[in-house]
Parts: C-alpha cells; structure tokens; sequence
C-alpha cells in the first residue's frame, strides 16, 4: 500500500499493481506542510478522500479518521466515518488498541470496514512521548499483542502496524488471522505500507524505514530553473506552443 492525497497520484497509482490507497492524515505533515497530524480536519480528510475517489483506482480506498473525529463519541465516530464513506473510501481507519473496540465494533456493525493501527500511532504522540519506536519495554510490547487481538476481535479485516520492532511485528503477524501491513516495522508482515512521498523522494526528510525510489525534490527543482532559464533566455513559448492567425489551427 501507499498513500495518496489527490486525484492525479490516484490517477497514476490507479495503473499500477498496487493494492491499496491510504488516505492517511499524514495529508497534515507531508502536504499541508503542519509539524503533527493533530489539526487535521474531517473536512481536510472529506475533501482530499473525494479527490483521490475521483480518479476511481481500482485499489481499495483507505481514510484515515482524523484526531478527535472517533474518540469523544460512538456517534461521532459512526457519523465521521460515514461522511468518509460518502466522500468515496471504501473502508476507515484509526489509531488505537484495545481501548477502541467499542467504537470500531459501531463502524463495523454501520458496514463500514474497518482497518486498525497500532505502534506508534502519531496522533498520540505527545502521550507517548513523541514519535519514536514502541515495544522495547517487555510490558509495551505485550500491550501491543493484546491490542491486535482485541482488534482482530472487533472486526476489523487488517491492522497496520507502525514503528515497532521486527520480532514484536512478527509475534502480532503469527498471532492473528487478518493481514498486518507494516510500516517501520520490518519484513515479517503480510504487506507494506509508506507514505508516497517518502517514496518519491519529495519530503524535507524521511524516516530511516522509508525508501526513496526517485528524488522529486531535485526533479522538480531543475523543471522550475530550467523553465525560468528558457522564458528569461525567450527559449519559452516557442512556436509550438502558440497561435499565429496565418497558422490557420
Ligand atoms: O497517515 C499515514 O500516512 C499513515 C501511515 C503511515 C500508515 O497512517
Ligand atoms: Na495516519
């Protein structure tokens, strides 16, 4: 899986082999330019869900439910991930263990599926203790086993499991039956998930679990120079690229 926030990256992902699209609340870091997914909106979600769904991609459509949009109440939360579904995603997702059962178990009952998201889980950061790796405490990481099964239990049909250890991430693969997708989590999970600009390489910076496949920041940043270089030198418009009335086109 990757992410995508708009409909020309849905468009191209729609042609690939590509599983699934998260819409992740990432949205507030890596487009909207915010230092924390916290101030991200139901209506910032909504908006950028229609404009990946218009693309209609053939891959399943993940949301992510912003903060406070499932935790003050069920009905929010069934309500807030209607409005998801209305907008064009096909299932939701939430950060959370075993302390947000009752709400998914709501969703679901509504036919809303549901995937969850355990390890770091960055709406929680300031209770954590910033974004940093979960589990190296023998308590944390058995917390981190009963949140996946109480999961699995709820119903949801997949956890993505974020910024753990690798053996804690295979312990949880082995011990329930709905795939795990992993990121910063190693290889022993069903899937992998990152956000696409990691991906692309068009971030300020990335963390050490992503991988860049191109560089866009440089790709872009010589497209702007080298168009700014061709209208400064009349390089740009060329003939092609305008009208003459004697041109009769
Ligand atoms: O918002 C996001 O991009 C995510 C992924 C990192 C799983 O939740
Ligand atoms: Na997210």
């Amino acid at each position: 899986m990757l992410t995508a926030y708009d409909y020309p990256t849905a468009r191209v992902i729609s042609k690939t082999e590509l599983d699934g699209i998260l819409v992740g609340d990432s949205l507030g870091m890596v487009v909207l330019g915010l230092e924390n997914t916290l101030k991200v909106t139901m209506g910032d979600m909504a908006r950028h869900v229609a404009a990946v769904a218009r693309a209609k991609p053939k891959q399943l459509i993940v949301a992510d439910m912003p903060f406070l949009s499932y935790e003050v109440s069920t009905n929010d939360a069934v309500k807030n991930a209607g409005k998801l579904a209305k907008y064009g995603a096909d299932s939701v997702k939430l950060e959370g263990g075993e302390e947000i059962t009752d709400v998914i178990r709501h969703i679901v009952s509504a036919g809303i599926p549901v995937m969850g998201h355990i390890g770091l889980t960055p709406q929680r950061f300031l209770k954590l203790g910033g974004f940093r790796t979960v589990g190296k405490r023998e308590s944390e990481a058995q917390q981190l086993l009963r949140d996946a099964k109480a999961l699995e239990e709820a119903g949801v049909f997949s956890i993505v499991i974020e910024n753990t250890y690798t053996e804690i991430a295979r312990k949880i693969t082995e011990a329930v039956n709905v795939p795990t997708i992993c990121i910063g989590a190693g290889p022993y999970c069903d899937g992998q998930i990152l956000v696409i600009h990691d991906l692309l390489g068009f971030t300020e910076f990335s963390p050490y679990f992503a991988k860049a496949y191109v560089n866009l920041n440089e790709i872009i940043g010589k497209a702007v120079e080298e168009y700014v270089s061709d209208v400064k030198n009349g390089k740009f418009p060329s003939k092609e690229n305008y009208k003459e009335i004697s041109d009769n086109r």
